[in-house]
């Protein structure tokens, strides 16, 4: 009985808990460069995370910037056309690439 007591006074004392203080949350701008590819990265790349996902991979091969744009649409549903995928694939490698091809 006295359990019982005991839960139903720590349950109803979180009720009683409340953050009155306001939360504010920074907001993080992740930018990207910006040249005649980068339309075909705001069509595609913008609605499921931010840019700071690409950004922290760090200089890559291009062969893996290919596998992360068709990792997205074969895993997560993405739905980037072959041209995109081409064309996102070449915006990141001369961008974000390392030099190498694979
Ligand atoms: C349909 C939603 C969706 C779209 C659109 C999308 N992504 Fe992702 N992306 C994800 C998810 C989900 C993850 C994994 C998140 C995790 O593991 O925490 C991810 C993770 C990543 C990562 C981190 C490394 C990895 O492989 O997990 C990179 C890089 C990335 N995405 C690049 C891109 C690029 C480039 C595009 C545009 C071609 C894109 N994403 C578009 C859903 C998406």
């Amino acid at each position: 009985m006295s359990k019982i007591l005991l839960i139903t006074l720590l349950l109803a004392s979180c009720l009683a808990a409340e953050y009155t203080k306001k939360v504010q949350l920074p907001s993080i701008t992740f930018q990207m460069a910006e040249d005649d590819n980068f339309k075909a990265m705001q069509r595609n790349c913008q609605w499921c995370h931010s840019y700071g996902y690409i950004l922290n991979q760090g200089k890559q091969s291009r062969k893996f910037w290919n596998k992360s744009v068709v990792k997205m649409r074969e895993v997560y549903k993405a739905p980037i056309t072959a041209r995109d995928e081409k064309t996102v694939t070449d915006y990141l490698f001369k961008h974000y690439g390392n030099g190498e091809l694979e």
